[in-house]
């Protein structure tokens, strides 16, 4: 299958994802990619401009893809998928039909469930708009869910690399080495390796980031080329942290619902290599402009 473009860490497949799979270039992957990163399209009642389905159609649809990808890991490889919350038509009421389909991938595929985690947009605009804007009976939803899967309990992993700034209660303490020793009334106890300075805190299983203040030299080229920006871009950082938790240098990373390739761009600024797949040749386009660094783009290829 020829790709859409090539970089010096990864390809481009402008493809439906199970059709990738089963090819001989999908093939050829098995066993080899050490982590699939994806956030695949959100059960919404109302659909993006990509299309999002419902129901039964959605998680079987999914379950079928993810099974065709698994195949492709190495063993100590993982798997993190991402999907929103979805809301039913008309009421304000919550679907299950997210977590549900979490759950089914991880029983109908046999997984280990290495770790949930909540990904909060602390920018996101208020909504359902019906709800939480005009009736004013729902509050902001701004979280949506992200299951870190693996074949095995003991997936390539280091928190290590995810160390973040200790915030300013912790700095204090570090800097006064001043605290009250001893088993708190949940039962945690806190000894002495409390206040050794490490090279950062570990992050909590709730990460909080925005997704409005990057990729402008994306943003700028879908502009220009009068391209559509990507309505659901993950933000950088979200694919940072598990490209780093869960990957090494060298490693491969594959995310069969491409969208604008956040991906593979952070993929490659880590040293990684990639492989993505998307189904719209408009996604393609614009994703070129998080390449113009790495790729030859001619007036006819827009
Ligand atoms: C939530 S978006 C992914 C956004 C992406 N993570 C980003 O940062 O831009 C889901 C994408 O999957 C694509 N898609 C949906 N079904 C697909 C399929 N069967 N194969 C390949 N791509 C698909 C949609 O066109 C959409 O761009």
């Amino acid at each position: 299958m020829p790709s859409f473009y090539e970089t010096s860490h990864g390809r481009a497949y402008n493809s439906e994802a199970n059709t990738f799979l089963t090819s001989e270039a999908g093939r050829a992957l098995a066993g080899q990619v050490n982590l699939i990163l994806t956030s695949p399209p959100y059960p919404l009642a109302a659909p993006k401009a990509y299309g999002n389905k419902n129901g039964k159609e959605y998680t079987s649809e999914l379950l079928e893809i993810f099974s065709a990808a698994i195949p492709l890991l190495a063993p100590d490889g993982s798997m993190v998928v991402e999907i929103g919350n979805a809301w039913e038509k008309g009421v304000p009421e919550m679907q299950t039909l997210p977590v549900e389909t979490l759950l089914q991938i991880k029983s109908e595929l046999n997984l280990a469930l290495c770790q949930m985690f909540v990904w909060e947009n602390p920018n996101k605009l208020p909504g359902p708009a019906t709800w939480v804007n005009v009736k004013r009976v729902r509050v902001k939803d701004s979280f949506t869910h992200i299951w870190w899967y693996a074949t095995t309990p003991n997936p390539k992993a280091n928190n290590r690399n995810v160390l973040t700034p200790y915030k300013g209660g912790m700095e204090r303490l570090l800097g006064s080495k001043k605290y009250n020793r001893g088993t708190r009334p949940s039962g945690h106890s806190v000894g002495e390796g409390f206040l050794v300075r490490n090279q950062g805190a570990i992050p909590s299983s709730v990460l909080s980031y925005t997704n409005s203040v990057e990729a402008k030299e994306y943003v700028d080229w879908c502009v220009q080329n009068d391209l559509p920006r990507h309505p659901a871009r993950m933000p950088q950082k979200l694919a940072e942290f598990f490209i780093n938790l869960t990957t090494e240098p060298g490693d491969l990373v594959f995310d069969p619902f491409g969208g604008s390739n956040t991906t593979g761009r952070v993929a490659q600024n880590l040293d990684r290599n990639w492989i993505v797949t998307e189904m719209s040749e408009n996604y393609w386009h614009g994703s070129k402009g998080r390449f113009l660094d790495s790729i030859n783009i001619s007036e006819d290829t827009i």
